[in-house]
C-alpha cells in the first residue's frame, strides 16, 4: 500500500527511508519485496481493480489490492539507505525474538507466517539500522544519517495510537520539519487533523488513512490488503 504513495513521490530520484517505529525492519525494504495487488476485496464494490504489478526479484509477495483513480507504479523503488526506530526492535537474526514474534501471528494464519519467515531470511542478510528508543527522541537523528543527496521518506505504520495525544503532535510537528517526504499510515481517530480532510460521506469502517505530507491519499487496510485511492481535488 506505501508503493503507489512512494512511487508517485519519488519517481526519478533515489529514495532513502527511516521508519519511526519499525519493530523488525521488514517494512524499510520496499525496494526487495514483490507485490501482487490481486487477491483481496476492496470494501467498495463499485470500484474496478487496477491491474496486477508483479515486479522485484524477492520470492515474498505482499498482496495489495489497488483500487481507485491513481498512478499505476511501474516498478519498485531502489532505496540507497534505511534506518527504523522502535521501543523495543526485534533482531530477526535471533532465533528465539523470530519465534517470540511468530507466535503473534494467528495460529490460521499460515500464510502470514511464511510470509514473515521469507522476509526474515531477506533482512537478515542486509539488516538496516534499526536503533531502540522513543521515536520523537529519534527520528531527527535518523533523517540526519541519510545521506544528502537522496529522498528522504519518513514513514511509520500503527504507531502513533499508542502515543499520548500531545507526543502524536510532537512528532507531527518534528517531521513536518525536516526535509523529507512524510508517509504516515494510521488509523482514522489517530491524527484528526487528517480525518478533517476527508471527502463528506466517505465510508471508513475501521480502515486506515495513508496521507502523503500531511494529506491524504487513501484508506487502507491496517496490514495492507487494500489501498483505496482517495479522490483528488
Ligand atoms: C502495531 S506495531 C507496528 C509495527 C510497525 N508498523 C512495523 O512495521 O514494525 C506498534 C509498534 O510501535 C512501537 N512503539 C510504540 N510506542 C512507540 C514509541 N513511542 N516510539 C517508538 N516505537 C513505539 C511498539 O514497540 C510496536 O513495535
Amino acid at each position: 500500500m506505501l508503493l503507489p504513495t512512494t512511487t508517485v513521490a519519488l519517481r526519478r530520484s533515489k529514495p532513502a527511508a527511516a521508519q519511526p517505529s519499525s519493530k523488525t525492519g521488514l517494512w524499510e525494504l520496499p525496494g526487495t519485496w514483490r507485490f501482487d495487488p490481486s487477491s483481496h476485496t476492496c470494501p467498495d464494490p463499485s470500484s474496478k481493480p487496477i491491474s496486477s504489478l508483479k515486479d522485484g526479484p524477492s520470492s515474498v509477495v505482499v498482496d495489495c489490492d489497488l483500487r481507485g483513480a491513481l498512478d499505476v507504479p511501474i516498478g519498485l523503488p531502489d532505496v540507497v539507505w534505511r534506518g527504523g526506530v522502535d521501543l523495543n526492535p526485534i533482531d530477526v537474526t535471533d532465533i528465539d525474538s523470530l519465534n517470540w514474534l511468530e507466535a503473534l501471528v494467528w495460529p490460521e494464519h499460515d500464510e502470514r507466517r511464511a510470509r514473515l519467515r521469507a522476509a526474515a531470511r531477506i533482512v537478515a542478510q542486509d539488516p538496516p539500522l534499526l536503533v531502540a528508543g522513543d521515536l520523537n527522541a529519534e527520528v531527527a537523528n535518523r533523517a540526519a544519517q541519510a545521506p544528502g543527496d537522496a529522498t528522504l521518506v519518513v514513514f511509520h505504520s500503527a504507531v502513533l495510537a499508542y502515543l499520548e495525544v500531545e507526543d502524536r503532535d510532537r512528532f507531527v510537528d518534528q517531521v513536518s520539519a525536516l526535509d523529507a517526504v512524510w508517509l504516515s499510515n494510521e488509523g482514522v481517530a489517530v491524527l484528526p487533523e487528517l480525518a478533517a480532510q476527508l471527502p463528506t460521506g466517505i465510508a471508513v469502517n475501521g480502515d486506515f488513512v495513508l496521507a502523503k505530507n500531511g494529506v491524504p491519499v487513501a484508506l487502507t487496510a491496517r496490514h495492507g490488503q487494500y489501498y483505496r485511492a482517495l479522490p483528488t481535488t
